[in-house]
Formats: C-alpha cells, sequence, structure tokens
C-alpha cells in the first residue's frame, strides 16, 4: 500500500503525521510519499522526511500514485474527480458540517475512515485523535485565559499584600475539561466545575476541582462514556447554578458536548452581563454553536468588559505536539488495518474499523455516520 500524507490548506499548522512518525509507518510495509511542504507548518522539512524513508511529490503526483490518502482535515476544495474509485481518504471529516462532501465521495466510490469516528472504547483509546486533540484545546484554553486576564491565577503573598487566587468555572469534565482543571490547578487557580456523568467526580476530585452536583442529570451508560441531552427542567436549574458560580468566577472554560449535537447551552446573555468585567469565558464548543449564548465560532469578542474567545482551532496553534499526538493515534489505527503484506485489510467486522469506516463500496458504513446524518 502507498499512503499519501497530504498538505493542509488554509491556516491548518499541523500534518497528519511528522518524519518520527512515517519512519514507524514504514515499517508496517508500507511505502509513503508525503506532499512537498506538508510539514512546514509544524516545524518539519522535506528534508526530514526524506530522512524518515518517505518520497516527495507534488500534491498531482501523490494523489495520482497513493492509494490511501492521509489528512488532517478533509480535502474539501479538491475537485472530486481528482480522486479514483476506491481510493482511501483517512482523515477527521466532521460528518454533519461535511454531509455534501461525503455523498460526493460515496457516489464516487471512494472509502473514507473518519477518525472522529473512532469509538470511544478501552481498546481505541491509542487512537482516539479527537481526545488528543481535546487534551491539547484543555491546555490552551487556560493558557489563553491566563495570559490576557488581568490578574494572577495563583495566590502571592508578597511585600505589597496578599493576592487572591483566581477563581476557574469549568463546563464539563471530559477530556478538554479534564485537561483544563490539571492545568489551571497547576497554575494555582481555584477551580469548580461542572458535568451531568457522575463518573467523573472522582477524577474531577483527585485533579484538586470542586464538583458541584446538580442534582437530576440523565444518564446513559449506553452512550459510550459521553453525555446525553438533559430535560429542560434540569437545563433551568443547572444554568442558575451556573450563572452564581459564573458571577463568581474569573474564569469559564466551557468544554460541555453530547457528540453529534449541538452543544449544550449553559450560560445565557443575562449570565455573561452579570459577570465581572476584565472575566474571560474560553467557549471550546464554539464550533458547534457553544456552551455560551454570545459565542461567536472562529471570534473573540466584548460584551461588557466580558471576553468571549470562541477560537475552534486550538490544536493547530500547538502543531508539533498535535500533529506528533494525531500520527501516534493514526499508526495505532493502521496497525489493525494493515495485513502482514502491507496490505490494507478493511475487516468490517473488527468494531473500530466497522465504526470508524464513514464510506465504503459506496454504502454508509458505521452506525454513528447513519444516525448523524439521518440515514436508515
Ligand atoms: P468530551 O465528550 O470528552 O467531554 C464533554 C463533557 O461535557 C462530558 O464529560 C459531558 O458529560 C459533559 N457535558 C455534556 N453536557 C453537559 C451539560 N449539560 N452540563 C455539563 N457538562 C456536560 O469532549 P472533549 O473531547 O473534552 O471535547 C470538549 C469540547 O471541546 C468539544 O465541543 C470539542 O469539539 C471541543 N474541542 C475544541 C477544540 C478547539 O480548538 N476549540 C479542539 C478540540 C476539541
Amino acid at each position: 500500500m502507498v499512503i499519501g500524507i497530504l498538505k493542509e490548506s488554509g491556516a491548518e499548522k499541523r500534518v497528519a503525521m511528522l518524519p518520527g512518525e512515517v519512519a514507524v509507518t514504514k515499517k508496517l510495509g508500507v511505502d509513503i510519499i508525503v506532499e512537498n511542504g506538508a510539514g512546514d507548518k509544524a516545524w518539519a522539512s522535506d528534508a526530514d522526511y526524506i530522512a524518515a524513508g518517505a518520497s516527495l511529490a507534488s500534491r498531482v503526483d501523490l494523489i495520482s500514485k497513493s492509494s490511501f490518502l492521509l489528512c488532517v482535515n478533509p480535502p474539501l476544495e479538491e475537485k472530486a474527480d481528482s480522486f479514483s474509485e476506491g481510493q482511501v481518504i483517512c482523515s477527521v471529516v466532521n460528518p454533519v458540517d461535511n454531509s455534501k462532501w461525503l455523498e460526493n465521495a460515496r457516489v464516487r466510490g471512494l472509502t473514507v475512515l473518519a477518525l472522529d469516528l473512532i469509538p470511544r472504547t478501552t481498546r481505541a483509546q491509542s487512537m482516539d485523535i479527537l481526545s488528543s486533540m481535546a487534551t491539547v484545546a484543555g491546555y490552551k484554553a487556560v493558557l489563553t485565559a491566563a495570559s490576557s486576564l488581568p490578574k494572577f491565577f495563583p495566590m502571592f503573598m508578597s511585600a505589597s499584600g496578599t493576592i487572591k487566587p483566581s477563581k476557574v468555572l469549568i463546563l464539563g469534565a471530559g477530556v478538554a475539561g479534564l485537561q483544563a482543571i490539571a492545568i489551571a490547578r497547576k497554575l494555582g487557580a481555584v477551580v469548580e466545575v461542572f458535568d451531568v456523568r457522575s463518573a467523573v467526580r472522582e477524577e474531577v476530585k483527585s485533579l484538586g476541582g470542586k464538583f458541584i452536583e446538580v442534582e437530576g442529570a440523565k444518564e446513559d451508560s449506553s452512550a459510550g462514556g459521553y453525555a446525553v441531552e438533559q430535560t429542560e427542567e434540569f437545563r433551568k436549574k443547572q444554568q442558575e447554578l451556573i450563572q452564581k458560580k459564573a458571577i463568581a468566577a474569573d474564569v469559564v472554560i466551557a468544554t460541555a458536548q453530547i457528540p453529534g449535537k449541538k452543544a449544550p447551552v449553559l450560560i445565557l446573555g443575562d449570565t455573561v452581563r452579570s459577570m465581572r468585567p476584565g472575566s474571560i469565558i474560553v467557549d471550546l464548543a464554539a464550533s458547534s454553536g457553544g456552551n455560551c449564548e454570545l459565542t461567536e465560532n472562529n471570534k473573540t469578542i466584548s460584551v461588557n468588559g466580558i471576553t468571549i474567545v470562541g477560537k475552534s482551532d486550538f490544536a493547530s496553534e500547538m502543531p508539533s505536539d498535535a500533529s506528533k499526538m494525531f500520527g501516534s493515534n493514526v499508526i495505532n489505527l493502521l496497525k489493525i488495518m494493515i495485513g502482514k503484506d502491507g496490505s490494507l485489510q478493511l475487516n468490517l467486522q473488527d468494531d473500530i474499523i466497522n465504526g470508524t469506516t464513514a464510506i465504503h463500496n459506496r454504502e454508509y458504513v458505521s452506525q454513528r455516520v447513519k444516525q448523524m446524518l439521518g440515514i436508515k
């Protein structure tokens, strides 16, 4: 099999594999071609890729020579007829936002592996790209808030008196939220946390956060470690308690999500307006509508002196380690898909491969992609 690593377009700084991971992947018995300049923004040069055993090519050549195309984001701008029937495209897909692209790929007879559909199971943990990127986002969200806040995070006892620590409120204690708790605590802030899954209570506590309980949360153990939508009554109760906590907070990091759904609105406009000027909200859920009613995707806005950061590309802001994590996750997925002879073995009986395969043989395969797109 020939794997082609495409250069990303637009502002994206990550690359799907750095040279170190290319060298490891080659040991699986595959050939690797890298598009000229693919690693430039992640500080990996063409020479580094050659030293790792890859060859370089122009985009056109790479697409025509590779049976398996690997990229971070789907190649949306590429003309559909650039690809040939049977070719595999492996990337994060965002099936709901890119449903038209996906349908075109299906009609063209392409196979699409959606890295954002990898099931969140113990066996697939080492392949979970969304978790890796959420780890980066949780880290960057706290640093972004800390560097813009007009206050210190830690408590200080100095000759000029005592400085109180900042209060950080974290909404959602999944991967990004837990990382945000850990970093905010390391910087010395006092951290309070909301989540609807009681399973995370102990994790929050062990990281030094205070878990705020709202009674009546709906949980579903069959949701695979993810949250489910809440009742109207619960939502109101939660919004009221969040309002109280947000008024006292200096920073809010919002990470609550239910996969494939619009993000739950936890912070109303009135809550924002009642916060202290100078406070900061970093809304990681911006791309799926935001946890804050006023968030604007990919914009930083100010409302009554409260800054709301709606950045959706934090992972791209740390391209070296984000690309390293991305590539390592891909290698672990490839290990279960590549046979001893280096060929692709798409065993759809395997739950991880089945769950990740959005399209194969002109059919939608993954149950989750069908649910997201309303396909029976
Ligand atoms: P996750 O699914 O691991 O965690 C989300 C958490 O929110 C879960 O613990 C869930 O129980 C909780 N939650 C759901 N509904 C809630 C509610 N009503 N109240 C309180 N908690 C609730 O998700 P992950 O991987 O941590 O990602 C979090 C968010 O960060 C997602 O929206 C994701 O798209 C986004 N993200 C943003 C990036 C950026 O650059 N802005 C980069 C990577 C991820």
